[in-house]
C-alpha cells in the first residue's frame, strides 16, 4: 500500500526519503518518486517499479536539498506507470503533493480545474487533482492554500506538500489515513509509518483526523481543522529498527512464525493480575455493559476475520452470546441489527484498515460499545474504539500475516473467558483452569515448531507441484482450515479452498480426483471419528491426504498419507497450535515454487481503500 516520507531539515533529503521509503517497502507498492525543493524549483523525480529504479533514475543527479517528500504508490486510479507515480505536481511545477488513499469527489474537482482554471492533466489520478487545487488557491502561504484545497475535497487521504517558494517546508494533513511526524534535532519527519522512521526518530506525533502538521527544520505545529494550534503528547516508540529486520531468517514470514510463542506470551501474561485473574487496562466497559449485551458482531477482514470465525466459537462456548462474524466490506453495507445492546469487535492487525474502520464507525453510529483488537498501537482502529485489546505480536512485516493471527486468537480466549465469568456462565475453576491451560501454550509451540519445520520442509519438497488443494475440518478444525488455505494461496499462488468436512458431500467432493491434495485438519476429540469418515470420503477418491491431528490420536495414520501431530492440549485451543504447521507447509510451498513470499504479488499490507 502507499507510503509517505518527508524530510525538513539540514541534511540530505533525498537520502533519508530514500531510506525511509526503503524500509516501508513491505507494504507493497508498484512505483516510487521523490521530489524537493531546490534553488527555488521543485526536483521531480518518479519511476514505476521498484525504488531501485527510482534510485538508477536520480543516478548522480544534485539533489543536495534539505526538503523533500518521497512515496511508494499501489494504483488506485490509473494504472502503475510513471506519469501516475506520486509526487504530482500543479500546473507551473512549484508545488509537489504524494498523497495515501482516495479523493472521492476527483472527477467533480477535475472538471471544475479544466473549466474554471484551464488546467491541463498529465496523469489518470486523483491526486493531480490536489496538486492543482493547491495550486489555485497559493498566494505565498502554503498552510492556507492547502486549508482551502481540502475543505473542497471528500474521502480518506493522508497529504504532503512543498512548495518552491517556502523552501524549509512541509504541509501534511491526515483524514482516515495514518500519518505520523517524527521529532528530529535541527530537522523534522513526516511519515504514514512508523517503522519508515525509526532509524532516525524514536520520538513522534500521532496525527489525528482533520490536522494539519507544519514541518520545519526547528518546529513542528499541528493545528485542527479550524485552525487552532492543538497540544499533542509525544509519542515514545519503544521498538528499535532491528525488530523490523529479519535476523537471520530468510524471510520476514519466516520469522514471524517462530516468533509465535513470544507473542502468544506477551498477549497473554501482559494480561493477566498477579491473581491469575484478567487484567482489564485499556477496557472500561462495565459489569452491567457486559451483563447486558445481547448480542455480538465480529468484523474484520482476510486473516483477522478468520481470528474472529474462532472468536465466535469461543464468545459464545464460554459466554453464551451469540456472535456473529461478518467481512467488514460486507457489514456496513447491510443494515445490520446493531443497537446499544451491541458488541461490536472489530479485529485488525494494522488497525487501518478502511472497511474495518469504516465498518466500526457504522456501529458506533448505530450505537454499539466497540472493542477493538489491534496490532499496532495509535492506529485508527484503536482511536476510534470505546476499548481495545492490543495483540503484543511486534511489528509484522511479511504481507502473509501469521503471528497477528495466533496472538488476535490469543485475545479472543481472553474476551470469552472474562466475558463468561462476568456473566457468570462460567466458575472461576473453570476460568483458571482455562488460563493456566493458555498458559501452557507458548512452549507447546515452540516445542511444535522443533518438532515440525523439517518434517514439513520435506513434505512441501514432494507437494509444492499441486495445482489446487483442499482443506478441511469441522468445528475449530474448519475455522483454521480457513486461514490454512489463505496462507497457501496468497503466497503460493496455488488455487486452494477451504470447506466444512461435513459439507464437502454437498458439491465440492466432485472436485476430487486421484492425487488431489486434501489438508484435513482432525484435532477436536469429540469430532475425531466424524473426521476420519470424511476422510475416508476424500481418500476413497483416491485424494492425497495429508492430515494434522494431537499427539496420541494416531488412529488417523491408517487413512492419511502423511500426520503432523501437534502437542495435545484441551480443544478449544488448538488453533493456536494447528495453525502453525499450516503457516509452515504454505511458507515451505511458496519457497520450493520460487515466490516472493514476502511480497506476494497484488497483495498489500494495509489495505487502506475500500
Ligand atoms: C492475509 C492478510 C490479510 C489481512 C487483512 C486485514 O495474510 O494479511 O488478509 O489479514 O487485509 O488486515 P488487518 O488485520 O490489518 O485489518
Amino acid at each position: 500500500m502507499c507510503g509517505i516520507v518527508g524530510y525538513v531539515g539540514r541534511e540530505n533529503a533525498r537520502e533519508i526519503i530514500i531510506d525511509g521509503l526503503k524500509r516501508l517497502e513491505y507494504r507493497g507498492y508498484d512505483s516510487a518518486g521523490i521530489a524537493v525543493v531546490q534553488n527555488g524549483k521543485i526536483l521531480l523525480r518518479k519511476h514505476v517499479g521498484g525504488i531501485a529504479n527510482l534510485e538508477n533514475l536520480i543516478g548522480d543527479d544534485p539533489m543536495t536539498s534539505g526538503t523533500g517528500i518521497g512515496h511508494t504508490r499501489w494504483a488506485t486510479h490509473g494504472a502503475p506507470s510513471d506519469l501516475n507515480a506520486h509526487p504530482h505536481l500543479n500546473g507551473d511545477g512549484t508545488i509537489a503533493v504524494v498523497h495515501n488513499g482516495i479523493i472521492e469527489n476527483y472527477v467533480e474537482l477535475k472538471e471544475m480545474l479544466v473549466r474554471d482554471h484551464g488546467v491541463v492533466f498529465r496523469s489518470e489520478t486523483d491526486t493531480e487533482v490536489i496538486a492543482h487545487l493547491i495550486g489555485v488557491h497559493y498566494n505565498g502561504d502554503l498552510e492556507n492554500a492547502v486549508y482551502e484545497a481540502v475543505s473542497e475535497m471528500r474521502g480518506a487521504y493522508a497529504i504532503s506538500v512543498i512548495a518552491a517558494a517556502e523552501p524549509e517546508k512541509i504541509v501534511a494533513v491526515r483524514k482516515d489515513a495514518p500519518l505520523i511526524a517524527g521529532l528530529g534535532q535541527g530537522c523534522n519527519f513526516i511519515a504514514s509509518d512508523i517503522p519508515a522512521l525509526l532509524k532516525y526518530v524514536k520520538e513522534i506525533y500521532l496525527i489525528e483526523n482533520n490536522e494539519m502538521v507544519v514541518l520545519t527544520p526547528d518546529s513542528v505545529k499541528i493545528y485542527d481543522e479550524n485552525r487552532q494550534e492543538v497540544h499533542r503528547d509525544v509519542f515514545h516508540v519503544t521498538w528499535d529498527a532491528d525488530a523490523a529486520e529479519k535476523e537471520g531468517y530468510d524471510h520476514f514470514m519466516l520469522k514471524e512464525i517462530y516468533e509465535q510463542p513470544k507473542g502468544l506470551y506477551e498477549t497473554l501474561t501482559r494480561r493477566l493480575n498477579e491473581d491469575g485473574t484478567i487484567k482489564l487496562d485499556g477496557i472500561s466497559m462495565t459489569k452491567e455493559e457486559i451483563e447486558g449485551f445481547t448480542k455480538i458482531y465480529i468484523v474484520a477482514c482476510g486473516t483477522a476475520y478468520h481470528a474472529g470465525l474462532v472468536g465466535k466459537y469461543i464468545i459464545e462456548k464460554l459466554a453464551k452470546v451469540p456472535v456473529e462474524v461478518d467481512v467488514a466490506s460486507e457489514f456496513r453495507y447491510r443494515d445490520p441489527f446493531v443497537d446499544d445492546k451491541t458488541l461490536f469487535i472489530a479485529i485488525s492487525q494494522s488497525g487501518e484498515t478502511l472497511d474495518t474502520l469504516a465498518a466500526l464507525r457504522e456501529a458506533k453510529r448505530k450505537g454499539a460499545r466497540v472493542l477493538s483488537v489491534v496490532n499496532v498501537v495509535g492506529s485508527s482502529v484503536a482511536r476510534e474504539s470505546d476499548d481495545v485489546f492490543y495483540t503484543w505480536a511486534g511489528p509484522e512485516i511479511a504481507v502473509a500475516s501469521t503471528k497477528a493471527y495466533t496472538t488476535q486468537l490469543m485475545c479472543m480466549y481472553l474476551i470469552g473467558l472474562h466475558m463468561g465469568y462476568v456473566r457468570g456462565t462460567i466458575n472461576r475453576e473453570y476460568y483458571d483452569q482455562f488460563i493456566a491451560d493458555l498458559m501452557t501454550i507458548p512452549d507447546k509451540l515452540k516445542d511444535c515448531l522443533a518438532k515440525n519445520a523439517g518434517i514439513i520442509e520435506g513434505l512441501s519438497k514432494m507437494l509444492y507441484n499441486k495445482e489446487q488443494v483442499f482443506f478441511i475440518g469441522r468445528g475449530l478444525d474448519s475455522s483454521v482450515s480457513y486461514e490454512g488455505s489463505l496462507k497457501l494461496k496468497e503466497i503460493s499462488y496455488i488455487n486452494s479452498f477451504a470447506i466444512a468436512a461435513g459439507e464437502l458431500k454437498h458439491g465440492t467432493i466432485a472436485l476430487m480426483e486421484p492425487g488431489t491434495l486434501v489438508v484435513t485438519l482432525a484435532t477436536q476429540d469429540f469430532l475425531y471419528e466424524k473426521m476420519l469418515s470424511n476422510i475416508q470420503e476424500v481418500k476413497a477418491r483416491g485424494a492425497h491426504v495429508l492430515s494434522i491431528a494431537k499427539e496420541g490420536n494416531t488412529a488417523i495414520e491408517a487413512h492419511s498419507n502423511e500426520v503432523i501431530y501437534i502437542p495435545a492440549c484441551r480443544d478449544e485451543i488448538t488453533p493456536l497450535l494447528s495453525v502453525v504447521p499450516l503457516q509452515l507447509f504454505a511458507y515451505y510451498v511458496a519457497k520450493e515454487r520460487g515466490c516472493n513470499i514476502d511480497k506476494p504479488k497484488n497483495l498489500a499490507k494495509s489495505v487502506t481503500v475500500e
